[in-house]
């Protein structure tokens, strides 16, 4: 299996600080945020990793990151999507040709967990996996939405939704075959109004076809794309001093 960090995006919302360079290397606590996701990946045996990226400091990935090495990366591959704000899948449609046919492990850059993936990584067969996590406010995220008579099964998962059906979000990490490809070709930027192509309809179209499993992440779970979030993802790595 391959890896891919999505680390688009202009990161509005962390103005004046994305000013100064891009999102994704901003620090939490001690670290660059893009090291968080690429040691998920590195620790669940995933070396071969494409970053795809956008915005006007993408140039300083390559000085910060370099080969990858140092991290434990075996394989380091750097993409650049046209228009940052296109939305996660089409940030991850750039992801096909270094994907070669394989199925990949999908993060957010600016998603950080200590829970382990490896057990899914190493289970995976074909279709997809989506990982949760219970959160306090649901309205900022993918929530799922689950089958009345059984709680296994996700029917749908809905994308910001204003009265969510369930307070389990849908995490920015991942695992697709290489179907994915397919099913972002039939991804319309309508699907939730804000004009980008949703990875939450690349996931419903897995649900549709009886293909979506779902694990909750065991452990701390983060993204880092609003100061509040930025800081509390700070406040959780510096306490547990990761060194
Ligand atoms: O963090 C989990 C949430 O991430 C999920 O629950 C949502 O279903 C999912 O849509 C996403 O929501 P956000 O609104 O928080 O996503 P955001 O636009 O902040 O993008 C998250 C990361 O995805 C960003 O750090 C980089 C990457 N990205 C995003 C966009 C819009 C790209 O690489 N390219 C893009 O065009």
């Amino acid at each position: 299996m391959k890896g891919v960090i999505l680390g688009g995006g202009l990161g509005t919302r962390l103005y004046p600080l994305t000013h100064v360079t891009n999102k994704h290397l901003l620090p939490i606590y001690n670290k660059p945020m893009v090291f968080y996701p690429i040691k998920t990946l590195v620790d669940a045996g995933v070396t071969e990793i494409l970053i795809v990226t956008s915005g006007p400091h993408v140039g300083h990935f390559l000085g910060t990151l370099k080969n990858g090495k140092e991290l434990g990366v075996t394989h380091l591959e750097y993409a650049y999507q046209e228009k940052p704000n296109g939305g996660i899948a089409d940030a991850l449609a750039l992801a096909e040709d270094f994907a070669d046919g394989d199925s990949i492990a999908v993060i957010l850059g600016d998603n950080t967990t200590d829970a382990t993936i490896k057990d899914a990584v190493d289970n995976f067969k074909d279709g997809s996996v989506v990982f949760l996590k219970e959160v306090p406010d649901p309205k900022r995220f993918g929530v799922a939405v689950f089958d009345k008579n059984d709680s296994t099964k996700i029917t749908r998962i809905d994308e910001k939704p204003k009265e969510p059906e369930s307070n389990m979000a849908v995490t920015g990490l991942y695992i697709y075959d290489n179907q994915v490809f397919d099913y972002i070709r039939q991804c319309d930027p309508d699907f939730a109004g804000r004009g980008e192509l949703e990875i939450t309809q690349v996931n419903n179209f897995y649900i549709e076809k009886g293909k979506l499993t779902w694990q909750e992440l065991k452990g701390f779970w983060s993204d880092a794309g609003t100061f509040k979030s930025l800081h509390a993802a700070s406040s959780y790595w510096a306490s547990k001093d990761n060194g």
